[in-house]
């Protein structure tokens, strides 16, 4: 029974393991794409100007940082991700820093 529920336990979280692609697909992507703008700007275009602390601000709390980030009116609504999917999805947005830039 015990090693049941330890099969079960690894199986479910390799299962939901995150991964910031998958982040991305689920809750951003329509409006946010990765190279060229969509309804919000696009990843690459965040990564070159955001830093990783700014990014993961805007993600908890788009209504207030959006402000500070010098947007009129918010359209980000406030998504419930986890902490967890919250760095995977911040990592993913960094991926696509273009080379070269800072
Ligand atoms: C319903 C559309 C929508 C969804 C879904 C959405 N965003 Fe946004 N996002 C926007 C818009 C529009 C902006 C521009 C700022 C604003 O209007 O508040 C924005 C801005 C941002 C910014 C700041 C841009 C800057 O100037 O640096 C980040 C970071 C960001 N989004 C990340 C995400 C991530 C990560 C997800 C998924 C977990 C996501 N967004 C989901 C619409 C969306």
């Amino acid at each position: 029974m015990r090693y049941t529920l330890i099969i079960f336990l690894i199986f479910t979280i390799t299962l939901f393991a995150t991964n910031g692609e998958m982040v991305f697909k689920s809750y951003c992507w329509g409006c946010h794409h990765q190279s060229a703008t969509a309804f919000g700007p696009s990843f690459e275009e965040i990564a070159t100007k955001r830093s990783r602390e700014e990014i993961r601000a805007m993600v908890s709390d788009p209504e207030g940082v959006s402000k500070v980030f010098g947007y009129k009116r918010n359209a980000m609504p406030k998504l419930n991700i986890s902490d967890e999917n919250l760095t995977a999805i911040t990592e993913y947005i960094l991926s696509f820093k273009p080379k070269g830039k800072k």
